[in-house]
């Protein structure tokens, strides 16, 4: 019997190869970035030495289990990588962040990164945005308004819950989930939505990553580099 080929592990471990010694390094959320932390954890283990925040409070936790030196992110003014993984990733390198609940740490760490990866199993590369449905965090106060303006772009929108209360996220905010199906123009969607009072911040990455590692299912990795403008 095949053992079935982890595909998010190999995407992790060739984006850890570009994890120097001395990189202040950002820790990305979820199912594949957990491996990404994990192979980190390894090689610091086998001395390697960085410093490192995480996008969650999950993966901070992980973090200290594996002794990977953490830092307030009060001390950095910026990462010379980022690992994280995505919900769906398009040809330009756009990118659909939030499944997990993190995005808005993920996007304030990203957006302070030099070499930005994204790590994901090839079923996540798609060649429109927004078949997974957008997630969008916002303030509790007046979130109702927000659906309703989110609802009036053409999507359906999900307020999320856990246990049949509403998600919380590490920042004391709501999530609604939007699905529009079809996404053509991921700026435009991008601006709207973050104009609109009460929200936070949107899962669309646009022109963040700089590499996409996708772990494929013959166990090889597809490397697709940010296209320079
Ligand atoms: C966390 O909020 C997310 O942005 C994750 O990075 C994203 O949902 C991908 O998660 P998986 O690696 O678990 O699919």
């Amino acid at each position: 019997m095949h053992e079935s080929i982890n595909t998010r592990k190999l995407a992790a471990d060739a984006a850890v190869d570009h994890v120097k010694n001395g990189m202040t390094v950002g820790l990305g959320t979820g199912t594949t970035a957990y491996w990404a932390i994990q192979e980190i954890g390894r090689r610091v283990a086998d001395g390697l030495q960085i410093r490192a925040v995480a996008t969650s409070v999950q993966s901070e936790n992980l973090a200290h289990e594996l002794r990977i030196p953490i830092v307030p992110i009060s001390s950095i003014d910026s990462f010379d990588i980022t690992i994280d993984g995505a919900d769906e990733i398009d040809d330009q390198l756009n990118v659909i962040k939030g499944g997990g609940g993190a995005l808005l740490r993920e996007k304030i760490i990203g957006a302070a990164t030099k070499f930005y990866i994204i790590i994901a199993d090839e079923k996540k590369y798609v060649t429109q945005l927004g078949a997974f449905p957008l997630p969008v965090e916002v303030v509790k106060f007046g979130w109702e308004l927000v659906f309703y303006k989110l609802q009036s772009f053409g999507c359906t929108p999900v307020l999320r819950t856990l246990e049949e209360q509403p998600y919380l996220t590490d920042n004391d905010h709501y999530i609604i989930d939007c699905s529009f199906f079809h996404i053509p123009d991921p700026q435009q969607l991008h601006d709207q939505i973050n104009r609109i009072p009460g929200v936070v911040e949107n899962g669309l990455f646009l022109s963040m990553a700089d590499l996409v590692i996708l772990g494929k299912g013959n166990g090889s990795t597809e490397v697709l580099h940010k296209k320079s403008s």
